[in-house]
């Protein structure tokens, strides 16, 4: 061996001691965009249980019979259970996709069971979606802030996103517009819109059917794509849901649906609902991805909607976080610090909160931690790194008087930042980057 292979070797040996992870070098290009959160560290110290936790989107399954559960699930292992555990159809089975057409008639919905592909939740219908669609370097169109899972989807497929603003009834036509125009000026054009009309995942707001009719219109004029992601929609707090984007064009919609927030999310069953020759496309990607969806969770899914009345306890879903709601509402009217903004929503399970001028989520979040308080600062919610200013709070799991121990507990730590800023300066330029290029939603403030 010649000194220079030596130097070599011991190059390469103290190379991999420094490596936590001796792959790196072999991975696809597409992998290194996968990185988990600098956050979820915290995260582990936020669930325990001394902590608030106004972070987390877990749907609150606490009301769901589980006697009844039991009951539908004895009864599907005893009477059909080689069907239910034998692989099944890579589109779903007939008889969940039938009952999923019932469920999307609430919202205006007429489809066939022929043009539903069940997925693995709602995140295997965005994979599979983006898959379908997205060459690495294509644009994806997408609210801004939008969905954390979907914003991983998007960079996994080297997707780029492109963010359009939203003011308190959802996605601007207008800057839309704009950025389909922009986008043609580039020489590009976006793949499709991805959008969440109802109690949207983070900022808590809902899309008025005109709004809806308006974002279509223009989607059409630029000969977009839009897909409509729905998992909240059945759980508005006042009146009918809106007719969902689907209902009013069958032909430009790839629709979303899930049973993670009206039933149970351990299932994993969502689906999309797709135009005919896309659905094709999907069926073939779900058996690449999965052979077929689990067949046992969807029979499952099937027999809990043939056997009990899902409308009553979606019902009691709502009863349930309309409280925790006004609970989240009451606190942050009593608590938050003068020049904090936060959306009013309407349903869901979320609330979006843009604070004082120089504060900085971000920043913040271990003192809340420390403070016994979590969020989710709002810089997850954006591809581009803005979102700074804001946050998203949670108000699905607590109970409604731990959110409200939540918000004095957070309200006394953002005091005290905008008391330090206002003796020593600020952490943030004032007129933070997220005000200058997009509108954010915020209706109620101090
Ligand atoms: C907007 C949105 N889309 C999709 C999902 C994924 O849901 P699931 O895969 O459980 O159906 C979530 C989950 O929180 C969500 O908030």
């Amino acid at each position: 061996m010649t000194a220079a292979d030596a130097a070599a070797g011991l190059a390469r040996l103290q190379r991999r001691d420094t490596r936590l992870d001796s792959y790196v070098d072999r991975y696809a290009a597409r992998t290194h965009g996968m990185t988990a959160s600098a956050i979820r560290a915290l995260f582990a110290v936020a669930n325990r249980p001394e902590v608030v936790s106004l972070a987390g989107g877990m749907p609150n399954i606490s009301d769901l019979p589980l006697d009844v559960v039991g009951s539908v699930l004895n009864e599907l292992v005893v009477s059909d259970g080689r069907r239910a555990m034998q692989y099944g159809s890579g589109q779903g089975e007939p008889v969940l996709r039938e009952a999923i057409c019932e469920v999307m008639k609430l919202e205006g919905i007429t489809a066939h069971p022929d043009d539903v592909t069940v997925t693995v939740g709602s995140q295997q219908g965005l994979d599979l979606v983006t898959r379908l669609f997205c060459d690495p370097g294509d644009v994806v169109l997408c609210e801004a802030p939008s969905y954390v899972g979907a914003l991983g989807v998007f960079r996994a497929y080297q997707a780029e996103v492109v963010h359009v603003a939203m003011d308190e009834h959802g996605l601007l036509p207008g800057a839309l517009a704009e950025a389909l125009a922009a986008l043609k000026t580039a020489g590009k054009k976006a793949k499709f819109l991805y959008t969440i009309p109802n109690f949207q995942n983070p900022a808590g707001i809902s899309q008025p059917l005109e709004r809806r009719t308006e974002i279509l219109r223009v989607a059409e004029e630029g000969d977009l794509l839009v897909v409509e992601d729905n998992p909240y929609g059945l759980l508005g707090f006042d009146g009918d849901p809106v007719p969902a984007m689907r209902s009013l064009d069958a032909e430009r919609v790839v629709y979303l649906g899930s049973f993670s927030k009206t039933f149970a999310p351990g299932f994993r069953v969502g689906w999309v609902l797709a135009p005919h020759a896309v659905r094709e496309k999907l069926v073939l990607a779900q058996e690449s991805a999965t052979l077929c969806p689990p067949t046992f969770s969807q029979f499952a899914v099937a027999s809990y909607l043939h056997n009990h009345d899902w409308r009553g306890q979606i019902k009691l879903f709502r009863e349930m976080y309309r409280e925790r709601r006004d609970a989240m509402l009451a606190g942050l009217a009593d608590h938050m610090p003068a020049g904090t903004s936060w959306t009013v929503p309407g349903g869901g399970f979320f609330v979006w909160v843009t604070l004082p001028p120089g504060l900085d989520s971000h920043a913040m979040l271990p003192r809340a931690v420390t403070a016994r308080v979590a969020y989710v600062p709002g810089t997850g919610f954006y591809a581009d790194g803005l979102g700074s200013r804001h946050m998203r709070l949670s108000y699905c799991f607590p109970t409604p008087e731990r959110i409200i121990e939540g918000t004095r507990r957070l309200g006394e730590v953002m005091q005290y930042e905008t008391d330090v800023l206002a003796t020593f300066g600020t952490m943030v330029e004032s007129g933070s980057p997220t005000d200058r290029l997009y509108e954010s939603p915020g209706t109620n403030q101090r």
